[in-house]
């Protein structure tokens, strides 16, 4: 062979090993082989850890691939749960896999920040692989990434609904070196954070700098880990997307007795109940995924407050010094999360009333009719801000989101102090007017309306197949600017300069629009009610009577 053609096959081996599909990497666990695209190496389907029944996840984080090596080119399967809207493949309870979406950088470049993905579906629903076209894929966010700013997108998968969620006192007596039970999915997750902790290096990710990042249900988890058992130096960052129900309200999770309670009527409506607690068991665990979903019902999974693994609601930890403080935090959520003005535009007073006393209970409407001044909404879609549909969205606002951020921050202020919180604490509220046909309400900023901007992917919830639809340029600016902001966070814990850290005093959240700059804006509504109802919900639920972190602390 002539150099110049051993130099040309030499030229040919290496274009073709940097082109092929598969990309072999030597790590602690063996060769692993991904899938190339233009921006990115993927990682799918690593199963992170074995599923038993309403166990604590068993750990994969230090064995070896079964084969020596794996072909890590396609997702693994969902976590089983009921069936809806969502386009959700493959089920198996073995569903305990993640993904690693690594940038194409250079062969010397230092370690890269870890972005993990938590999905959201009010913890019975979704899956990292939910969607076509992907709805959350990490390549695509990675290609609109700021190019001197590299990091590693991760998305997890993480037990639903009632298989995440049986608190049975025969599950607590079972074993002894884990006296508790429920709260599944956290355990889930906590457990692919510790694989991250110990592989992702061999992927080039800086173990040490891991950062959260989740929507709704998941939004509502990177806030809860902070409490939970297990989680300190995982991950040092949090960014919580309409964080649902909010990790600032007693009303978000179950009690012990509430969560006892149900997971009885489950074994009885599944024919288990007896005396011997192995037979109650054994009888559980044979149950079908079927008979479960049906026994279990449409019940919203909420994390329980366990005296063990979640000892304390997340307020209430702070309050003892028992969150982990060493978190940056960043919290917000869309300015239309529930499109009441564009589902109900002629509502009246009456209208108005009703639907406040479904959401937060007939005891308090004499109260919130009187503070915010409903007797006198217009039912008039040109009334503007008098509109009983406006008000009614602003007040749930209030209730679900703002008073909630304010109030888990002005927890952290008062127990550590400005000083410490400063370059911490980030709040925003984010408009966006999605235009493609896969949107619900087409130009409506609702519940998970974000996501696409964040990923950079014009992808739905439920859709099945190819978006004909691409982003006009402004809105691709928007989204990449949204990107620079979360991929920012990632990499050092905090948004690009111009969003200013939180400040109690002067209460500004950063406005995320499309229309201007983004810029600070300030808030100015009161929390007076809903910190009430809060407090006295805290105690109902919770039993603390010392409880009284107020909204208008500092
Ligand atoms: C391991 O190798 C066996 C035999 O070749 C094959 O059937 C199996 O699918 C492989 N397992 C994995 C995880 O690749
Ligand atoms: C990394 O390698 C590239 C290309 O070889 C080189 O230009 C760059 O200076 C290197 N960077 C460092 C930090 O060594
Ligand atoms: C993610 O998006 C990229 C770019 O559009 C595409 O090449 C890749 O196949 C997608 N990944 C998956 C797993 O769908
Ligand atoms: C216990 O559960 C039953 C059945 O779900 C329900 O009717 C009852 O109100 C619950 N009791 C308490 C105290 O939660
Ligand atoms: C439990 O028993 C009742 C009454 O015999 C029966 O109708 C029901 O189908 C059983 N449920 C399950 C999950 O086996
Ligand atoms: C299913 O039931 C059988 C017999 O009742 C029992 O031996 C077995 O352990 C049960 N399986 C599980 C997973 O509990
Ligand atoms: C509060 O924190 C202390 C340790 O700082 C701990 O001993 C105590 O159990 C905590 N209180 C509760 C109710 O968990
Ligand atoms: C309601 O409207 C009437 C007449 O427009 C006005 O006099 C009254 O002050 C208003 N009440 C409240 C509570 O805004
Ligand atoms: C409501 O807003 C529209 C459009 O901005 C404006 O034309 C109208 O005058 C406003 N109505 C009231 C009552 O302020
Ligand atoms: C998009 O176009 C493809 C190919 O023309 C077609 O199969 C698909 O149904 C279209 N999707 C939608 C949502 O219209
Ligand atoms: C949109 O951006 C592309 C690429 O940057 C550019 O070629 C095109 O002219 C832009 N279109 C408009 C309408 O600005
Ligand atoms: C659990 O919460 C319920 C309200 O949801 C309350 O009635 C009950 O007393 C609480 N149980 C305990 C032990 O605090």
């Amino acid at each position: 062979m002539t150099r110049f053609r051993l130099l040309c096959h030499i030229l040919f081996f290496i274009i073709a090993t940097t082109t092929t599909e598969n990309v072999g990497l030597q790590t602690q666990q063996g060769i692993i082989y991904g899938r190339q695209t233009q921006n990115s190496i993927e990682y799918l389907g690593i199963q992170y850890a074995k599923v038993i029944r309403w166990k604590p996840p068993i750990d994969l984080a230090s064995e070896i691939f079964p084969n020596g090596s794996f072909q890590a080119t396609s997702f693994g399967p969902c976590c089983p749960q009921p069936s809806s809207d969502a386009y959700i493949p493959k089920q198996d309870e073995q569903c305990l896999y993640l993904n690693i979406f690594k940038p194409i950088v250079q062969s010397n470049h230092s370690l890269l920040p870890v972005f993990v993905w938590i999905h959201g579906g009010g913890h019975a629903l979704g899956c990292s692989s939910q969607s076509i076209p992907l709805r959350y894929n990490g390549t695509n966010m990675i290609a609109y990434s700021p190019p001197d700013q590299p990091a590693i997108i991760i998305t997890i998968n993480y037990r639903l609904g009632v298989l995440a969620d049986m608190y049975l006192k025969e599950l607590i007596e079972e074993d002894s070196e884990w006296p508790a039970a429920g709260n599944y999915m956290k355990l889930d997750m906590l457990s692919a954070l510790r694989w991250i902790k110990k592989n992702i290096q061999d992927y080039g990710g800086d173990s040490n700098n891991v950062a959260l990042f989740g929507e709704s249900a998941g939004g509502l988890s990177v806030i809860n880990l902070g409490a939970v058992k297990g989680s300190a130096n995982l991950y040092r960052t949090a960014i919580s997307e309409s964080g649902l129900g909010s990790p600032g309200t007693y009303s978000s999770y179950n009690n012990m007795s509430n969560a006892l309670n149900y997971s009885n009527s489950v074994v009885q409506r599944l024919n288990c109940s007896s005396d011997v607690k192995e037979n109650v068991l054994s009888c559980i665990r044979n149950s079908s995924i079927e008979d479960l979903f049906k026994a279990y019902g449409n019940r919203a999974t909420k994390p329980i407050i366990d005296n063990y693994f979640f000892p304390l609601y997340p307020p209430l930890a702070i309050k003892n010094g028992t969150y982990n403080k060493d978190l940056s935090l960043i919290m917000g959520n869309n300015d239309y999360e529930d499109p009441i003005c564009f589902q109900q535009p002629d509502m009246n007073f009456n209208d108005a009333v009703s639907l406040l006393t479904q959401s937060i209970g007939y005891k308090w409407i004499p109260m919130i009719v009187n503070h915010y001044h409903i007797n006198n909404c217009s039912s008039d879609p040109n009334a503007n801000i008098t509109r009983c549909c406006n008000i009614v969205r602003l007040i749930l606002m209030d209730k679900t989101f703002d008073c909630n951020v304010r109030r888990l921050y002005n927890g952290l202020y008062l127990k550590y102090g400005p000083e410490y919180e400063n370059n911490k604490l980030f709040w925003y509220h984010l408009n966006c007017h999605p235009e493609c046909p896969v949107v619900p309400d087409k130009g409506v900023c609702e519940h998970a309306s974000e996501i696409a901007y964040v990923f950079g992917t014009i992808s739905s919830w439920d859709s099945v197949g190819p978006v004909n639809c691409t982003w006009d340029n402004q809105s691709r600016i928007f989204s990449n600017e949204i990107i620079a902001h979360w991929i920012n966070i990632a990499t050092t814990g905090r948004p690009l300069s111009q969003w200013p850290d939180y400040d109690p005093s002067t209460s500004k959240y950063f406005y995320i629009t499309p229309d201007q700059d983004f810029s600070p804006m300030t808030w100015n509504r009161n929390c007076s009610v809903f910190d009430q109802i809060e407090e006295e919900g805290v105690k109902e639920t919770f039993g603390n009577n010392s409880y009284s972190i107020k909204g208008t602390v500092v």
